[in-house]
């Protein structure tokens, strides 16, 4: 009885393990992220109407790309955030090739920091549904940034609201 038991258990933590990795192509290809990655949207890099970093360094040619009129790739290493609570981050070439490497993050932000609710390829979704099922809606040269006029579906949410939504981050220190 026990000894099945434990069987069961032991294939269940195999199995969650084998799912677990399943989300990317290559593992070799991921570059370490980790909740210190996300911080206050509004003191990364300014690109249009998101943010952008580069998490190995490589913030100018991550502007270079978010800043083109005619699209390109994003060098692994950038992350890119419209609102506080989900981002998207690039690995290196290779890592999951149906989300152009891009992995999608749901976080959960506060006063004290940010940590990580959901992330992954395709499987990751936030209320309104799949991040990966709406961004691949935009056109190929713009590697999955919706932007305002590349495709997608527009949100259902005034650019006064984005605006809103980025300047009370929690997690940004107000001086006064
Ligand atoms: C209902 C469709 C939809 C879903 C679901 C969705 N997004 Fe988006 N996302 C958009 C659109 C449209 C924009 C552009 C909004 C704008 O600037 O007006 C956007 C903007 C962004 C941006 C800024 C760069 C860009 O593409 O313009 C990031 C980063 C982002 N979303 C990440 C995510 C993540 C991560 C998830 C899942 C947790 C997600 N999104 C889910 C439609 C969606």
């Amino acid at each position: 009885m026990l000894n099945s038991k434990l069987k069961t258990l032991l294939l269940l933590t195999a199995s969650v393990f084998v799912i677990g990795q399943s989300n990317s192509a290559d593992n070799s290809k991921q570059i370490d992220v980790t909740e210190a990655a996300f911080k206050c949207i509004t003191e990364f890099a300014a690109s249009g109407e998101f943010f952008v970093d580069n998490l190995l360094g490589n913030l100018a040619a991550t502007l270079e790309v978010a800043n083109s009129d005619s699209g390109g790739k994003f060098p692994a290493g950038s992350l890119v955030t419209l609102v506080p609570n989900e981002a998207m981050i690039k690995h290196e070439e290779g890592w999951n090739p149906a989300t152009n490497d891009w992995e999608f993050f749901l976080l959960d932000v506060s006063a004290e920091g940010t940590s990580i609710a959901q992330r992954g390829g395709v499987e990751v979704t936030n209320r309104a549904g799949s991040c990966f099922g709406c961004h691949q809606l935009a056109r190929p040269e713009w590697d999955l940034i919706c932007g305002i006029n590349h495709g997608c579906a527009p949100l259902p949410f005034t650019r006064e609201q984005i605006r809103g939504v980025q300047q009370s981050d929690p997690r940004c220190v107000r001086e006064n």
